[in-house]
């Protein structure tokens, strides 16, 4: 059962123009969220992954799910000022502006291998900048994972081109 048939596109979300990918019509559906969580599984069961890093918010969702499965720890990457103790903090450029993703100081450890989870990678912007941000904890990036890839908009070449290795499970044009 292809993934990519129960993602919903929504035209003009949130601004006209954009065709958004919306992955709740993947994650309500029972066999197409066990084959989402399971192509990743069996993908990186055989990998050394000390931790698996998910981002806010749909991040969470597949990254959590995944974690248990792997039977490491998952932790958030989440937008500023949601994370209740100490934390580290980068900032990245968005079209308009700049926004800012933190972690907790204490939820990457020098040496660690992260596995880093998204929904989706459209510019890249977020993704690199959360690996700017676990690689500035001394943690390693196994792989930059996502549902959906948005191929044009570059952010797979983005990423790659600062040595990270990137997987999608579908792209999107
Ligand atoms: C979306 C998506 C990624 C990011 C991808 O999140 O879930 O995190 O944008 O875009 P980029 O590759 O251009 O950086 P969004 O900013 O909509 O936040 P949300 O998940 O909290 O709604
Ligand atoms: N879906 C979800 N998040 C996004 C999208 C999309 O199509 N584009 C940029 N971020």
């Amino acid at each position: 059962m292809p993934i990519k048939s129960l993602i919903r596109t929504v035209p003009h979300y949130p601004k006209q123009g954009v065709m958004f990918r919306d992955i709740t019509t993947l994650l309500k559906d029972p066999v197409g969220l066990r084959v989402t969580v399971n192509e990743l599984v069996h993908r990186y069961t055989p990998v050394k992954i000390d931790r698996v890093a998910g981002i806010e918010a749909r991040g969470f969702i597949i990254g959590a799910a995944l974690a248990y499965q792997l039977g490491v720890g998952f932790v958030p990457i989440r937008k500023q000022g949601k994370l209740p103790a100490e934390t580290v903090g980068h900032d990245y450029d968005l079209e308009y502006g700049t926004d800012r993703i933190e972690m907790h100081v204490d939820s990457v450890a020098a040496g660690e291998q992260v596995l880093l989870v998204d929904d989706l990678i459209a510019t890249g912007g977020t993704a690199e900048a959360a690996c700017n941000l676990i690689e500035s904890m001394g943690g390693g990036i196994v792989e930059c994972c996502f549902v959906i890839d948005l191929p044009d908009l570059g952010g797979r070449r983005r990423l790659e081109n600062r040595g990270q290795k990137v997987f999608a499970l579908c792209e999107f044009e």
